[in-house]
């Protein structure tokens, strides 16, 4: 009997477990505005929704900052109907459940940075929402759900930057039409995979205003990137790759892809190799900071200022003039000591 009464209880208990949506909000400050000016400040003491707690005051925006909500459970914050932006910094999240955020019409901007336990994203937390600018820069996410992104049809802007990201996976951001900037600046991705942007393809415009795709993967591990990396773009903006490892280039990387800005400065590269014409595809391209070799680096000189096109490596090309420099002078040194030596010879000869 006893056993079977223990036997039940941790049956309902493991049940409830399951089921449990815990209280998300525990005494957190919980800062309301409209229009940029402050309305409101309130203490929630302890609530499972967000929504419950809030003022009946006009507000757009709202902000729990240097709290204490570790797990954003489901449907916390849901059924806020004027929510324009949300900021949720520093308070310590390290888990936000599918379904954290439902019927938030107007959310069109989405803040959670500074959360050094938040590792993963799952799936089901932010697909369908209206958001247009997420910032999820700083805190510790190493894992990303292929499908975490999808169908968010207003998403504009991604901020990634300053997380722990070791992989980049080319089935995020499907059926994100008007996308077209992501910065995934100080992680640790080592590869761009084949057709890795093969969900950034396509016209893209916000009312009439035509858009161009932005990828900002600087200072980041990145040795090697796929010959089909790029391919299915047809336009970038700007290609940030500056600060990583790569070492060699496929010359038709981008053989098809109008290019604004390319940066590849502080790599590892010594030459390029193959058609340069296929190379050099942006309007401007930063090549500085890499170990080139001279000779080749004057080539590039060369075939730029031929071309007509910026390719900035200003310092890398001081650093050869002063190579130069540095073996005439050691030449002329040499030169110098022989002279001397010959002058001193003639003149014991004389003697
Ligand atoms: C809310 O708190 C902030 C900072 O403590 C303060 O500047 C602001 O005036 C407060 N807002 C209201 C409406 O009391
Ligand atoms: C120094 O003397 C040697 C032999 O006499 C000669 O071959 C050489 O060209 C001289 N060097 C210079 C710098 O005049």
């Amino acid at each position: 009997m006893l056993l079977k009464t223990f036997l039940l209880c941790v049956l309902l208990y493991t049940a409830s477990a399951r089921t449990r949506s815990g209280v998300t909000f525990k005494n957190v400050v919980v800062r309301g505005y409209s229009m940029f000016t402050s309305k409101f400040n309130v203490t929630i003491n302890s609530a499972n929704t967000l929504k419950d707690k809030l003022p009946k005051q006009v507000f757009d925006k709202l902000e729990i900052v240097d709290s204490e909500i570790p797990v954003l459970y489901e449907n916390s914050i849901s059924d806020i109907d004027d929510l324009d932006e949300l900021i949720l910094n520093n308070d310590g999240i390290t888990e936000i459940q599918p379904g954290t955020f439902k019927n938030v019409p107007q959310l069109r901007k989405l803040v959670i940075t500074h959360n050094q336990g938040l590792e993963e994203i799952k799936s089901g937390v932010f697909n369908r929402l209206n958001i247009a600018t997420m910032d999820l820069s700083k805190n510790s996410i190493n894992t990303i759900a292929s499908s975490a992104f999808d169908d968010m049809p207003e998403l504009l802007n991604v901020n990634l930057a300053d997380n722990q990201l070791k992989i980049w996976d080319k089935n995020w951001f499907a059926d994100t039409p008007l996308l077209t900037r992501v910065s995934f600046q100080n992680n640790h991705i080592s590869e761009i995979p084949a057709r890795a942007f093969r969900n950034f393809r396509g016209e893209k415009q916000f009312g009439s205003v035509p858009l161009t795709i932005n990828i900002v993967l600087s200072n980041n591990e990145i040795k090697t990137i796929h010959e089909d990396a790029f391919k299915g773009l047809d336009k970038i903006n700007n290609l940030w790759l500056d600060g990583n490892e790569i070492d060699s280039w496929d010359e038709n990387l981008l053989s098809k892809v109008a290019v604004k800005d390319l940066r590849i400065d502080n790599n590892r590269l010594q030459c390029l190799s193959g058609d340069l014409k296929n190379i050099f595809v942006a309007a401007t391209t930063h090549i500085d900071g890499n170990p080139w070799d001279c000779g080749c680096l004057k080539n590039i000189d060369l075939w730029a200022s031929q071309h007509g096109k910026d390719v900035i490596m200003y310092y890398s090309k001081m650093n050869c003039d002063a190579e130069r420099i540095d073996r005439k002078l050691k030449d002329l040194n040499h030169l110098l000591k022989e002279l001397r030596k010959n002058d001193t010879e003639e003149a014991g000869d004389q003697e």
